[in-house]
């Protein structure tokens, strides 16, 4: 039933009330705790100056990241609206609640990444020369697509195809893995706390929107056992290209000109020190931990699902 249909019946002012002890509500109450940070409060002034201190090496790589990120948060934002339509329209209102911070959040994070690409990197040019094929694939087809699907076919088939593709893939495998790329490369040299700071409300506020993810597709399984299927047919079809993004970003670092760059400058290790084995190992870490929720999800109730704790699926405090 959907919500404009005769016989209408708020939740509110019915005994069901609002559902707090649900996932989606714990995860509304804390998002309006965590999640109001201000991307202008961040303070890049030492930034400004660690830039600086980097050499060309490392300035291309933080810029080839950021190219990635700042499309990848205005993708998330411009393309989640027929989700929360499609969750609205089933009447759920404690996961619609949720929703609203999630796209607030993301319009944020896109606002940060720009935000230090003006003020730090001071970087005008067109950064879409940086999105390869592998990253064009997910982001410019296979996200927007499975996205707008939902606008005419919100099918719990058509809405897990969706979540894996926005939740499991785009957050929990490309986003996650590159925080992390980023963490540990900045973080390690004590360098660009304003940018660090940023970072780990983006990796707070992400963990949520996953474990967001992680509930749905486990609420989809639980009610139809075969969505474990349509689950899994995504994955296969979609983590070679999510695995080739981060592969891409290593190859840019190998390539003749870089490596001749490096010689001219003298720079023996990778940037950072930058491991990809560590970067696609931890990548496939995040991800393995997840589908494992979401198999045990098959044969649990509902209620059951509704009692999934922020532990299980990895919500940071
Ligand atoms: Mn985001
Ligand atoms: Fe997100």
């Amino acid at each position: 039933m959907t919500v404009t249909e005769t016989g209408r019946v708020f939740q509110t002012t019915s005994e069901r009330r609002l559902n707090h002890a649900m996932l989606p509500m714990r995860l509304y109450h804390k998002a309006k705790k965590l999640g109001v940070w201000d991307p202008r409060d961040i303070d890049f002034t030492q930034d400004q100056r660690d830039w600086q201190s980097l050499n060309e090496a490392e300035k291309r790589t933080v810029i080839r990241l950021c190219a990635l990120f700042v499309a990848g948060e205005e993708a998330v934002t411009l393309d989640l609206l027929p989700l929360i339509r499609a969750v609205a329209r089933e009447g759920r209102l404690e996961e619609e609640m949720y929703l609203t911070t999630f796209l607030f959040e993301e319009a944020k994070h896109t606002e940060v990444f720009r935000r230090f690409l003006d003020e730090v990197v001071g970087e005008t040019s067109d950064l879409s020369v940086y999105h390869k094929d592998n990253y064009r694939k997910i982001f410019y087809e296979y996200l927007p697509q499975a996205m707008e699907r939902l606008i005419d076919d919100p099918s719990p088939e058509a809405q897990a195809e969706a979540s894996v593709t926005y939740n499991m893939v785009v957050e929990g495998v490309l986003a996650e893995t590159g925080y992390y790329a980023f963490f540990n490369s900045l973080q390690r040299q004590g360098k660009m706390p304003g940018l660090m700071q940023a970072i780990g409300y983006l990796k707070r506020d992400e963990s949520r929107h996953i474990g967001y993810g992680t509930y749905l597709l486990s609420r989809l399984i639980s009610e139809h056992p075969h969505i474990w299927d349509v689950v899994n047919r995504r994955i296969n079809l979609l983590m070679p290209y999510a695995l080739g993004v981060v592969q891409d970003l290593f190859a840019e670092m190998e390539t003749p000109e870089s490596q001749q760059l490096a010689a001219e400058l003298g720079i023996t290790e990778p940037p950072f020190g930058f491991d990809p084995n560590e970067f696609l190992g931890y990548a496939t870490k995040q991800f393995q931990s997840r589908l494992h929720v979401l198999e045990r999800a098959r044969g649990k109730s509902v209620d059951e699902i509704y009692k999934l704790s922020e532990e299980t699926v990895g919500v940071e405090a």
